[in-house]
């Protein structure tokens, strides 16, 4: 076989561990996420386990979502967290004025969001209002959820049926405060910031990660201008960047695109890392000790929305193109897991890359849940060094990016797993696997691919399995090298087990 794709794998070295929270997701009020999506209420005629569909739940628990951020995204800003508690008929109703101008009617507030979190075994994300809420608003919440003994906001959750408080890690002061979250400047968040997060208190043995507000794509003098400021204040700051293959006003189609978009969707994935490692050595002048993290907590594709659906509810279908997206991402994220220690991909029902979409009482998986599943077997194992050396590139419009993507861990059991993909719509690609370090000279292989015969190939409530996952036998083992043949446009994880 005249190979020039080598991956070089070295068992025995370790480079840290993947954090599950990089398989983290995002729940938004934002068109069919939160209402249809994930809460039908509990007179509804789809099965549901208090008012939470129990189709969705099933799915999430499949690819065992480790956490969840809630309300939003823009809504967060804007979102007063005692509308939602008490007699869901007393709540307050109010517009959703960055997303469709809908009525809220605040059905789903903590409590709802909290046993979701419960009935899912992940722990909760809360984005705080720093755009439009008080600094007494974001304390009393925290009280409200995590305070154990006597205190106003303690009483008043055991008024609203919950005794114990909830265990509560993570909690955002702000989303996009440089946009939707009050436009500010970077040096008046940072103060911001420092004042709202005095205030979100560590009751008991309850410590909370604060995450602040991060900047957006390329914005390093965000990122400069906060961790000056704020950095020993802070636990982790977010970034948001979207893989948008257009322009802002025309972002393209979620399929029947073509070749061109494909192509820059994917080179736009990629600029993922260069954005990780710009912004990470900014951090690195303030904490070379690496102890705040980068929480990506807003990733994924952004298309033009479904047409014929609401412009303000952002629903857009998934193709093998997205599984790709996310595949590259996580190896990204993967090969930071230095500083990345949490990802959330927006939206998880119904939104932008969603795992799940829904139509009334059903509900299809998207080819991006199938890498989530596949990827799972990476949750907190520890990454293995490897190289790539490859002399292929997948070439489009006199433009081309490298053809395949590579990661590789180890988990708790001494399994090895090695995902791949290859970008190429249109040819395979052999690729020789180099392992070396392996303690079992002769580990059973087995493998899983996810392809397609199209490039916009997706999943419809008509059709719900045109892309799913199958079985993966184009390899063999040959002492130590295991030589594999990966399809076009595929997504593929190889397990080697003692
Ligand atoms: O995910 C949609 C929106 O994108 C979020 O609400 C916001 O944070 C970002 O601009």
């Amino acid at each position: 076989m005249t190979n020039q794709n080598v991956l070089t794998i070295q068992a025995d070295q370790t480079l840290g561990k993947i954090d599950r929270n990089l398989y983290a997701h995002f729940s938004e009020h934002l068109g069919r996420c939160i209402y249809e999506g994930i809460w039908v209420g509990e007179d509804s005629p789809i099965p549901n386990t208090s008012g939470i569909r129990n189709d969705v739940l099933e799915a999430l628990k499949g690819i065992k979502i480790p956490s969840l951020r809630w309300p939003g995204g823009c809504f967060a800003d804007e979102y007063h967290w005692k509308d939602g508690i008490g007699p869901r008929e007393e709540r307050k109703r109010m517009i959703n004025t960055h997303w469709g101008g809908v009525v809220e009617n605040n059905h789903f507030g903590t409590h709802e969001f909290m046993l979701l979190c419960e009935l899912l075994e992940c722990e909760p994300i809360i984005c705080g209002n720093v755009g439009s809420g008080t600094v007494q608003e974001m304390s009393e919440w925290v009280e409200y959820m995590t305070f154990e003994g006597v205190s106003p906001m303690a009483e008043l959750r055991a008024k609203n049926g919950r005794e114990k408080p909830w265990k509560l890690t993570y909690f955002g002061v702000g989303n996009e405060n440089w946009g939707c979250g009050g436009n500010m400047r970077p040096q008046y968040y940072a103060d911001v910031y420092k004042r709202y997060q005095t205030y979100v208190r560590n009751y008991g043995d309850n410590k909370i990660h604060r995450i602040a507000c991060g900047p957006n794509d390329d914005n390093y003098e965000w990122t400069d201008v906060l961790m000056r400021e704020a950095h020993r204040h802070l636990d982790s700051i977010s970034l948001h960047y979207y893989t948008v293959p257009g322009v802002w006003a025309d972002k393209g189609a979620a399929t029947g695109f073509t070749e061109a978009d494909w192509f820059v969707t994917l080179k736009k994935t990629l600029r993922m890392d260069e954005l990780i490692t710009r912004h990470s050595a900014i951090m690195d002048r303030y904490d070379p000790d690496k102890r705040v993290g980068l929480v990506i907590d807003e990733w994924g594709t952004w298309y033009n929305v479904e047409p014929g659906t609401n412009p303000g509810f952002l629903y857009q279908q998934n193709s093998i193109r997205d599984a790709i997206v996310a595949g590259l991402n996580f190896h990204i994220f993967h090969e930071h897991n230095d500083r990345v220690r949490m990802a959330n991909i927006a939206q998880v029902v119904n939104v932008l890359q969603s795992v799940i979409l829904t139509e009334g009482e059903a509900m299809i998986l998207t080819p991006t849940y199938h890498v989530f599943d596949m990827y799972k077997v990476h949750h907190d194992a520890e990454r293995l060094e490897l190289k790539l050396s490859s002399d292929e590139t997948y070439s489009h419009g006199g433009d081309s990016i490298a053809k395949l993507s590579a990661s590789a861990s180890r988990d708790a059991e001494g399994r090895i797993h090695i995902s791949l993909c290859n970008v190429d719509p249109h040819s395979g690609a052999e690729l020789s696997i180099d392992l070396r370090g392996l303690s079992d000279a002769a580990p059973q292989v087995s493998g899983t691919e996810l392809t397609a015969s199209a490039m916009d190939a997706h999943n419809t409530f008509e059709q719900p399995e045109v892309v799913k996952p199958a079985p993966f036998n184009g390899f063999s083992l040959e002492e130590t090298t295991l030589r594999v043949k990966l399809s076009p446009m595929s997504v593929t994880v190889l397990q080697l087990q003692s």
